[in-house]
């Protein structure tokens, strides 16, 4: 059976192999990585689905702000493992995710992606006009998504990642992500 739950320390190891199958071994390249590394997702904000004891898919966000000091969330990575793609559950995360953020009081969500695949979700180009991404990103993915009427109404300037620190990663001296690829 098929269960979209809060990610554990258990689904590390899990959770980054996907991603690498998803996203290849250089997505630690990728600019929305600059506002997540050595950061804790948003409370309540990472997600997996499980199929019986293997986990298929995950979802996160991450708290950032943007250069005009408003509260946002970043989304990403979105993955789901080739074998349960075109079922419906990369929206069902989705829908799951956006739903909790609205719930949890969070007024806007940031992503970079296919415009056509988040569109389907809300998400635009034109919400996220005024804003920049550190590092190098192609504009047309950069979308937004009001989960408040008027968010990001006029939003402008550089996005800065604003989550916790990872304790775990800075004690380790290395990202979360790299800490979870050494135990591969
Ligand atoms: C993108 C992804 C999360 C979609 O998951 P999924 O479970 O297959 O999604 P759904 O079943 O909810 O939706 C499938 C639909 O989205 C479409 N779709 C998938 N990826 C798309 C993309 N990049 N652009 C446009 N449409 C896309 C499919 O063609 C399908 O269309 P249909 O409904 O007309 O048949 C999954 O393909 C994946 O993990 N891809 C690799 C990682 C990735 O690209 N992540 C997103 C970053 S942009």
């Amino acid at each position: 059976m098929l269960r979209i739950v809060e990610e554990t320390q258990g689904d590390i190891v899990a959770r980054e192999a996907l991603l690498d199958a998803a996203f290849g071994l250089d997505r630690a390249a990728k600019t929305s990585e600059r506002l997540r590394e050595g950061r804790l997702p948003a409370n309540g904000l990472a997600l997996v689905a499980r199929d019986g004891d293997r986990l298929v898919a995950t979802l996160r966000f991450w708290h950032v702000t943007t250069g005009d000091g408003r509260p946002a969330l970043m989304l990403g990575p979105l993955a789901v493992a080739e074998s349960h793609r075109t079922q419906g559950l990369g929206s069902l995360m989705m829908r799951r995710g956006l739903t909790l953020a609205g719930a949890y009081g969070h007024r806007a969500v940031l992503l970079v992606g296919d415009e056509p695949y988040y569109r389907r979700f809300g998400f635009s180009r034109a919400l996220a006009q005024g804003l920049d991404l550190p590092g190098g990103y192609d504009p047309a993915r950069f979308l937004g998504l009001e989960l408040q009427p008027d968010a990001l109404v006029g939003a402008c300037g550089m996005v800065s990642a604003s989550g916790a620190f990872d304790a775990a990663a800075a004690d380790g001296l290395m990202p979360a992500m790299d800490a979870a690829e050494a135990r591969l």
